[in-house]
């Protein structure tokens, strides 16, 4: 087993405009976090899987994943790097680790990238509806689902992509706009809802017991993946070693309490039975006879998650040019856009790759891998923090984590948990993903690998 010595990664890395402060940073920690998971998870888990209690499974999934941001910040902090995990990897557990961690996370960005923007094309769709224009069916449908292609999710990548490509001084002042957009949508939602709560329909708490809470969190952790991307930024951010755990940190916690009081006032509002829906927070509010900001929701959600596929092509695009880096892709996709310093190679490439796939794939069950390759690589990350206080136990860490080992022991063990009650669906596409990623390797990374 070989591991990249820290020092070397300095030498790898040209610097990159350094154009995001905390502000910036946790507004896109947030950006990416909330998104399709509150919208159209919530109701669906409240109503097949935990009941009332969904608010314990936000709970849980909130505990993990402030777990996993304490690991995260102590890394990104003691080597900050648009690689991430990949990166972190590479130093403790060696070069095929990293690959395969590098690999998961292109899947499961990219994967996220798709299946988000081809939840976009329904609130897209039904807007134009409300202002009485019919988008044809057949070309916002993929060609697995009887049409020919899904349009608006393929031009929205697009278009995010080229924005991207314009750099992020650019960018992140459409994302902020975006985000305190969705921010504001979720507030009118909850002070609007919270005047229909009626006590009873809290009761039974939990229908399905805590095994429907269980398996709630498992599906709910979706709803704030992101936090990790935002980890990808480390080179563009400016004084990382304070900015950026503090952003994770921040977008952790306005994202867990903002999905604490959403669940608990769809529940309180509507009969959790009632509440298998995919647009929720619009169903809620119609149910409650608020037609007008149920329509105003439904056009911020439109604009809100823009953000989240914003998030997730950025952080896409900085793996593959910290794995092209490493020599496990080709060398283009690490150059940088002389005048924006950013990949644009890269960007290219991830963006048509994830437009391709929301324009023509059923991502329905191929998403389902997203969340098992995400809580391998958190896993990964949690070890990786005991291994690097080993192996470099005189690293500067500017964040360390609390309490020793605890919290990383413990991050793995609830990831370990979490995986248990996924299903057995989601790990097959996984497997699929990692033997694509297994020929890549030995048919060009390995030859090309650098030291
Ligand atoms: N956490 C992101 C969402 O819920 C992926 O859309």
């Amino acid at each position: 087993m070989k591991l990249k010595e820290i020092d070397d990664l300095a030498h790898n890395q040209k610097q990159r405009p350094k154009t995001l402060g905390l502000f910036d940073l946790s507004i896109m920690g947030i950006g990416a976090i909330i998104g399709t998971g509150i919208l159209v998870l919530t109701g669906i888990v409240a109503a097949t899987d935990a009941g009332p209690g969904v608010i314990f499974s936000f709970l849980i999934a909130a505990l993990a994943s402030g777990l996993i941001g304490l690991c995260y910040s102590e890394l990104t902090t003691s080597i900050p790097s648009s690689g991430s995990a990949y990166v972190y990897t590479w130093v403790s557990m060696g070069q095929t680790v990293a690959y395969f961690t590098g690999w998961t996370m292109l899947g499961v960005y990219i994967t996220t990238t798709a299946t988000v923007a081809a939840g976009w094309t329904g609130y897209f769709t039904s807007f134009l509806g409300e202002l009485e224009i019919v988008f044809p069916k057949v070309l916002s449908t993929t060609p697995f689902n009887g049409g020919i292609i899904n349009l608006p999710a393929t031009i929205i990548v697009i278009l995010i992509m080229l924005l991207l490509m314009r750099g992020m001084s650019e960018s992140k002042t459409i994302n902020n706009i975006l985000v305190i957009v969705k921010l504001s949508i979720i507030i009118l939602f909850i002070i609007v809802g919270i005047f229909s709560v009626k006590v009873k329909n809290w009761s039974p708490l939990l229908p399905y017991g805590l095994k429907g809470v269980f398996n709630g969190a498992s599906t709910v952790f979706f709803a704030f993946l992101g936090f990790d991307a935002l980890a990808t930024s480390a080179e563009e951010a400016k004084d990382v070693q304070k900015n950026l755990p503090r952003a994770i940190i921040i977008s952790l916690v306005v994202s867990t309490l903002l999905y604490i009081v959403v669940s608990l006032v769809m529940t309180g509002d509507v009969f959790y039975k009632k509440l298998n829906v995919a647009e929720a927070m619009s169903f809620v509010l119609i149910t409650t006879h608020h037609p007008l900001v149920a329509q105003i929701i439904s056009a911020g959600a439109l604009l809100g998650i823009i953000a989240v596929i914003l998030a997730f092509i950025y952080a896409s695009s900085n793996i593959a040019m910290a794995m092209s880096r490493g020599g496990f892709l080709p060398k283009k996709f690490s150059e940088l856009n002389n005048k924006t310093g950013s990949p644009n190679k890269s960007l290219l490439l991830i963006g048509i790759v994830a437009a391709v796939g929301a324009g023509f794939l059923d991502l329905k069950n191929l998403a389902t891998f997203s969340n098992v390759g995400s809580i391998c690589v958190f896993a990964l990350i949690s070890l990786a923090v005991i291994l690097l206080r080993k192996l470099y136990p005189n690293l500067k860490r500017p964040f360390k984590v609390p309490f020793g080992m605890i919290i990383p022991v413990s991050s793995i063990l609830i990831c370990i948990f979490l995986l248990s009650n996924l299903p057995f669906s989601a790990w097959l596409n996984y497997i699929g993903w990692l033997l694509i990623g297994l020929i890549i390797y030995l048919v060009y990374s390995i030859k090309h690998v650098e030291y």
